[in-house]
């Protein structure tokens, strides 16, 4: 049977740092407040480019590392929830960009879970045998929509922009992608959305709800975390139970870097020894949405901390709600 696997991961940010000590400059916030809630410390903006033009740099950097060309891409998953425009999403752009019209090229926007979401597209067409290799990016540019006064402080310190891919390619060997598990909550959409432009309105956009701050992202934090601490480790026990695999087995979590104090939260309801076995690296990036798992995965690669053979497990939460986790034997 075919099986999918993570043959290469490339990642982008931009260049430009965004530090705490900047934002204290610009809104009535402190380094000392963001770090205790958060654990960021700086994250990257851009200056221009657009959410396309940053996947591109990842795309490009996995490519070349996968010593791939984009002729060789056969479908394209791209997941955001910053699209460089409403319609068409940013796969077809990616066509363009990469010089691949007639690729398949499908849009994910399951926000934070995006990259679960992917993974289990990918999972899907390359076991089905439809495909013998996907290139999964995920590109966030997030900075542009946040309110960078005291007004949009709850959500402006968190988000970062920043950028992947992954290459997934088949194999007939014992080893990949061996479950996704996904679910959503449409329930909870208004505790982290940004409502306008929308069909609820007419016209569908308008600077009254400019005005009212409706192109802006909206979160109620605390309700946010009350379920991302439960929903985290639920999902992924259910992840290990359907790829029959122990806890104890695990060598490394890299959750959706959403928060430190979520990721602790998780380590410790999940009895998992924090900074040991659950990665961070949200200090340097802030929350980078669906890019934030595969960059995260990136680095630990390039630290050592994931070598073949090593079972590893992903997990998101986030707006939708949506959540989910996989397990990945390297
Ligand atoms: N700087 C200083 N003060 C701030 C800031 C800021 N950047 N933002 C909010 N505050 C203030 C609030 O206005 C409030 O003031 P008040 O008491 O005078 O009203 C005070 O700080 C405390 O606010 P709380 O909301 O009670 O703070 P809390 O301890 O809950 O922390 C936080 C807020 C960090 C957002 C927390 O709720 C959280 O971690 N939620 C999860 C949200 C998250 O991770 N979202 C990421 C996207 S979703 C995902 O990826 C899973």
């Amino acid at each position: 049977m075919a099986r999918a696997y993570i043959d290469t991961i490339g990642m982008y940010v931009p260049p430009g740092v965004v530090t705490n000590q900047d934002l204290e400059k610009l809104m009535d916030t402190s380094n000392e407040w963001i770090l205790e809630r958060s654990g960021i410390q700086e994250r990257h903006h851009v200056d221009g480019e657009s959410t396309t033009e940053i996947g591109l740099k990842a795309a490009e950097a996995a490519l070349a590392k996968a010593g791939m060309t984009a002729d060789d891409v056969e479908y394209i998953i791209f997941s955001t929830i910053a699209n460089d425009y409403l319609v068409p999403g940013g796969g077809a752009i990616m066509t363009k960009h990469l010089g691949i019209p007639g690729t398949p090229a499908l849009d994910i926007r399951m926000a934070c879970s995006g990259y679960l979401y992917g993974l289990q597209v990918a999972k899907a067409l390359i076991e089905s045998e439809a495909y013998n290799n996907i290139l999964l990016i995920t590109a966030e540019v997030q900075s542009v929509a946040l309110d960078m006064t005291t007004a949009g402080r709850d959500t402006a310190v968190l988000f970062g922009d920043g950028a992947a891919a992954t290459i997934l390619k088949s194999t007939d060997e014992d080893r990949g992608v061996l479950t996704v598990v996904t679910h959503s909550d449409g329930r909870y959409a208004e505790d982290l959305m940004l409502r306008s432009p929308s069909t609820h309105d007419k016209p569908f956009l308008s600077y009254e709800n400019v005005d009212k701050g409706h192109g802006r992202p909206v979160m109620n934090g605390r309700n946010v975390f009350k379920h991302a601490i439960t929903k985290f480790p639920a999902v992924i026990m259910e992840a290990l139970e359907a790829a029959n695999i122990e806890k104890k087995d695990v060598k490394l979590v890299v959750p959706h870097q959403a928060n430190l104090r979520i990721t602790e939260a998780v380590a410790q309801r999940l009895e998992l020894e924090p900074y040991k076995v659950v990665y961070s690296n949200i200090h340097k990036y802030g929350n980078t949405t669906s890019a934030s798992i595969p960059i995260a995965l990136y680095e630990a690669m390039a630290e050592g901390k994931v070598n073949r053979g090593d079972i590893v497990v992903v997990a998101a939460f986030g707006a939708g709600f949506t959540w989910g986790a996989s397990v990945i034997r390297w």
